[in-house]
């Protein structure tokens, strides 16, 4: 097919700005286009086709929209309807998941994460990847916690531009979700969140906005929950004035599957595409009774304005994007399981696994010193690809914590002893003989690694089998489930030298036993080569750099949302009652002390900060500071550079995340490093003014190894 040259809108309101960037040629191809079509093709276009594409116009060459899951690998095929394909091959690269990503603290792992998803979805025909997933972290107990990345939206912002460039550098579209005050699974598709402006804007925007406005993501999904009393897939507030009008998105709104509940508020309030499944019609290829098919055809037929404003803007984006990402060319292929991308998975699990506790400098083991290892825990020998729901994944292959260990140590002399330790069965508690087996093996060995945190369900191929870390279900709380605490303790007793690893999409209450373990290491969802980046991670061949980016709170009644906030609101309502104290804003501020502070990550070297240095001008400043490693070997910090006003006029958390930067450094090493501080790393959300302030005065610029591991303090007149 010839290629054609799309762009761009001809009549929509939102789009003044972009057609003065465009070229005329290009524009005056898509005006012909759009003036050919009738309005059933447009309508066509603006709504489901199957469960994961949207109507093309044949006649005029202009093909579906084809969409898929998810965040951190391309889901399986199950053509136009929802029943698995057999006999094709979608067993692709499984990354580690979102927070995962985050704990690296590594932007360019971003990307690269990015590139790897990009270059799939092509290779498997998609036009669209359904991720990023970037909501706020605001309780624990959120089952889709594992998709997201953090409480803190600078980290996010950071994170999210090297995801989408790297997927968009593919000619395929990232999209990111779900926008937005989507924080919990229960309720999802009914409750209503309310919350300050200050805290929209401070909060849970600036990760989205960062997606728009430097990412220049393609496409954005809209969530299921309501905002302010009106659905976010059509909220005039959310997508008309902020998306659109404020940060000039030039993309498609696709709303979350089954999201849209109104045609008029829909077609006015800048859905551009309705995605989902009636599951009540017969037949997978009628969609003429969603919102944005039949009626909306009816609703245009009696106001032609809406045609020739809304629809035809709505027409317009998606044809900008497809030209944008070549659909009416020849794209290349892309790659698929491709040795490359398992050593990306495996390079961003290395970076992403935590190592919260290293007491006695237990690790790294040393394998000459070893006879026995016990690994206990049914999470030892979990596959987690294909759990979680809609981000599900068939891994080519995946590396349990088990396989990882066991591949390390080779044909080395070293003796594995594995004993389950407990069942991830529903509602099943403490099992005395799993127990008792467990202790032998402890007892039998130098030294104990046990598996455990949470999981994406029990059965993975059964929906309904959901439970804690999955879309669609929020954990109960925050306990270890599966008498998992009764089984570390009896553990500990046997032998003191036990090292914890916590599976998991987020915090855990680990109080019961956290002071009798030598070793705790976060290692998430870390995808196909996890197991592998644990075992190096456990030996020393791999010098451990993540950081946490959620606090992990030594109790549920600990946490914001919960104190101070409502979770998970009355069953119309939930009131964001926290406001910007979300994570360690609050810790820090009210001074609860966590279980691990946000930041927070240990190293097998030791780094030391000196000679921080400040220069402002022009409402920015510029710090600079040297790190040195100071250990034996080589290793890797994550500077972090926290601001915190000394006076200021309205309620400000103790300090705010506004640079940080990942130093490698070998043994020895030192460098100086320079992070720059923008106007916004002073202001705050002025809810009077309705926008971002700087209140001239003095602020401290804090250089941290964690939230609360403050090494270098400087003071700044800003003006
Ligand atoms: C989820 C989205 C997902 C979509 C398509 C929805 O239920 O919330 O994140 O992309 O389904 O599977």
């Amino acid at each position: 097919m010839k290629r054609l040259l799309l762009p761009l809108c001809l009549s929509g309101i939102f789009c003044q700005k972009i057609i003065a960037q465009i070229n005329t040629a290009t524009e005056q191809k898509i005006t012909v286009l759009i003036k050919k079509m009738t309005l059933a093709e447009k309508i066509n276009m603006i709504h489901a086709s199957s469960s994961f594409t949207s109507g093309g116009v044949k006649r005029l060459g202009i093909p579906e929209l084809v969409m898929s899951d998810g965040p951190h690998g391309v889901r399986p095929e199950h053509g136009r309807d929802w029943d698995k394909d057999l006999n094709v091959n979608d067993s692709g690269t499984y990354l580690p998941t979102g927070n995962a990503l985050a704990a690296t603290w590594n932007p360019a792992l971003g990307y690269q994460f990015g590139a790897v998803l990009g270059s799939e979805a092509k290779w498997r025909g998609k036009d669209v990847i359904l991720g990023p997933g970037i909501n706020i972290i605001r309780t624990p107990l959120n089952g889709r916690n594992f998709e997201y990345l953090s409480e803190d939206p600078y980290l996010i912002s950071k994170m999210v531009i090297g995801y989408i460039k790297g997927v968009q550098a593919q000619g395929i579209s990232a999209c990111v979700k779900h926008f937005a005050a989507n924080n919990q699974e229960i309720l999802r598709n009914s409750i209503n969140v309310t919350m300050s402006e200050r805290a929209l804007r401070e909060i849970y925007l600036p990760g989205f906005k960062a997606a728009v406005t430097e990412a220049k993501v393609n496409t954005l999904m809209g969530a299921y929950n309501k905002f302010r009393g009106q659905w976010c897939t059509h909220n005039s507030y959310l997508i008309n004035n902020i998306l659109k009008k404020e940060w000039g998105f030039d993309g498609i709104v696709i709303s979350d599957w089954g999201a849209v509940h109104n045609t008029k508020e829909a077609l006015e309030n800048g859905t551009d595409i309705e995605m989902g499944s009636e599951f009540t019609l017969k037949s997978w290829t009628d969609y003429s009774k969603f919102y944005l098919a039949d009626s909306a055809v009816a609703s245009v037929k009696m106001d032609k304005a809406l045609l020739d404003v809304l629809v035809n803007d709505k027409v317009c984006r998606i044809l900008r994007i497809m030209n944008r990402t070549n659909m009416f060319g020849k794209r290349t292929n892309g790659e698929y399981a491709s040795k490359a991308h398992s050593s990306t998975a495996l390079k961003i699990a290395e970076e992403a696994m935590v190592l919260l506790k290293n007491e006695s400098k237990i690790l790294p083991l040393e394998k000459n010193k070893i006879k026995t290892i016990a690994v206990i825990g049914a999470n030892a020998d979990k596959k987690n690809g294909y759990g979680g729901g809609s981000s599900q994944v068939k891994a080519l292959y995946e590396i349990t914590p088990l396989a990882g260990i066991i591949n390390l140590i080779g044909n080395s002399n070293i003796n594995v002893l594995y004993a389950q330790g407990y069942t991830i069965e529903r509602n099943a508690t403490a099992n005395n003989s799993l127990i008792a087996e467990a202790v032998a093996a402890a007892a039998n060995a130098d030294v104990v690694i046990v598996v455990g945190g949470w999981t994406h369900g029990y059965n993975y191929n059964v929906w309904d089998d959901n439970a804690y870390d999955a879309e669609g279900v929020d954990k109960p709380n925050m306990d270890m489930p599966f008498g998992q605490n009764e089984l570390i303790s009896a553990v500990t007793k046997a032998n003191p030298n036990t090292i914890v690893v916590l599976i998991g999409g987020c915090a855990i209450d680990i109080s019961q036993w956290e002071p009798n373990v030598k070793g705790i290491i976060e290692a998430w969802y870390a995808g196909m080569e996890g197991g592998n980046a644990l075992a190096k991670i456990i030996f020393g061949e791999v010098n451990p750099s993540g950081k946490l980016p959620v606090t992990f709170p030594k109790h549920l009644k600990d946490c914001p949302a919960h104190v101070l906030g409502e979770y998970p609101g009355d069953s119309v309502n939930v009131k964001y009652k926290d406001d910007i104290f979300v994570g360690y804003r609050y810790y820090d501020t009210y001074q609860v002390a966590p279980q691990f502070a946000f930041g927070h990550g240990l190293s097998y070297t030791s780094f030391q900060y000196s000679n921080l240095k400040v220069q402002y001008a022009n409402k920015k400043a510029s710090v600079t500071l040297t790190i040195k490693n100071t250990g034996k070997v080589a290793g890797a910090e994550v500077v972090q550079l926290y601001v915190q006003e000394d006076t200021p006029e309205v309620k400000r958390p103790a300090k705010e995340l506004k640079a940080f930067e990942k130093v490698f450094l070998k043994a020895g090493e030192q460098k100086q490093i320079t992070l720059k501080l923008t106007e916004n790393a002073f202001q705050y959300f002025d809810e009077t003014k309705m926008r971002w302030v700087m209140k001239p005065g003095k602020f401290k610029v804090l250089a941290a190894s964690s939230s609360i591991d403050v090494r270098l303090v400087k003071s700044v007149e800003v003006f």
